[in-house]
């Protein structure tokens, strides 16, 4: 099988990149950073074929181009984890725009545009499998981390949508809700204080999220909230007023 991973070489990413490569699958993997997919491919090589990408998908461009360049090299992708993405904080009137676009392209527009890609092959070919990692911050407005929030919840509704319109066809569509999970994510959205507020929270490492996911995945499930006391809360959340919602949300992020 042939594995596709973006933001392979940190946190949950890298984590699934173990489980196939521990499998033997091909893995096809992006990451800007080309020293960690170089040093990937040396440590993991012995295990599964790795081929790399050193690519920012913030830009769509790029993804457009690996997209092309697979399809050039006859390389048929049957799962497919679009998982790279970053998150900002603070103030929306204060944050920075060109950051923030980065975020939006690389957390949606890229993510789409694989989504859709991949599932259109699979789909001709009746099998194949996606995971789309979204975030248990999908399902609620989130200030102070406001558009990270909304790219999330743009994920979880696409990914959902799609799965559904493929019933029948042989391919999945898992959206993976990650909570607060251990990884280099907090360093650069600036939410290392968030980690502290909201010690609350259930908090997860990118392993035990990526075994998750994993299994989540290859069974076929639309959606995989780690951890029941994120599920709780998804669960609670469609119970209580928006204004209560909205001053719990920000109580972790302010
Ligand atoms: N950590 C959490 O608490 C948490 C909670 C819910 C959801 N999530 C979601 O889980 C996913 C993985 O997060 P993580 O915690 O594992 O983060 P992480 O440790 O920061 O890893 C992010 C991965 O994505 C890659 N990446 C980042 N920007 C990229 C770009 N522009 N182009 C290509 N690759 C890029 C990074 O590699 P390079 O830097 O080399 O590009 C790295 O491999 C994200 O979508 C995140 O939103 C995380």
């Amino acid at each position: 099988m042939t594995v596709f991973i973006t933001g392979a070489t940190e946190g949950i990413g890298f984590e699934l990149m173990r489980i196939f490569a521990a499998q033997g699958h091909d893995l096809i993997l992006v990451a800007r950073n080309e020293s960690k997919l170089n040093a990937i491919q040396q440590e993991y090589g012995k295990q599964a074929r790795i081929t790399y990408y050193a690519s920012d998908l913030s830009h769509p461009d790029n993804a457009e181009f690996i997209y092309h360049d697979l399809q050039y090299r006859k390389v048929c992708v049957d799962i497919a984890i679009n998982n790279a993405g970053f998150g900002t904080s603070g103030s929306y009137t204060q944050t920075d725009w060109e950051k923030e676009h980065d975020m939006l392209k690389l957390n949606m527009v890229t993510l789409a545009y694989f989504t859709k890609m991949f599932a259109r092959d699979m789909k001709a070919r009746g099998h194949g499998r996606i995971m789309n990692v979204a975030s248990t911050a999908a399902f609620e407005p989130v200030p102070y981390m406001a558009a990270y929030g909304a790219t999330k919840a743009f994920v979880l509704s696409l990914s959902q949508s799609i799965n559904f319109e493929l019933k029948g066809s042989g391919v999945t569509v898992t959206t993976l809700c990650p909570g607060v999970t251990e990884s280099k994510f907090h360093q650069r959205a600036d939410t290392q204080n968030t980690l502290q507020k909201a010690k609350i929270l259930p908090q997860a490492t990118a392993r035990e999220v990526a075994e998750y996911g994993y299994k989540m995945l290859m069974r076929g499930k639309p959606l995989a909230i780690h951890k029941f006391g994120n599920r709780f809360s998804v669960f609670m959340e469609r119970f209580l007023p928006r204004s209560i919602v909205l001053r719990l949300a920000s109580s972790t992020t302010h």
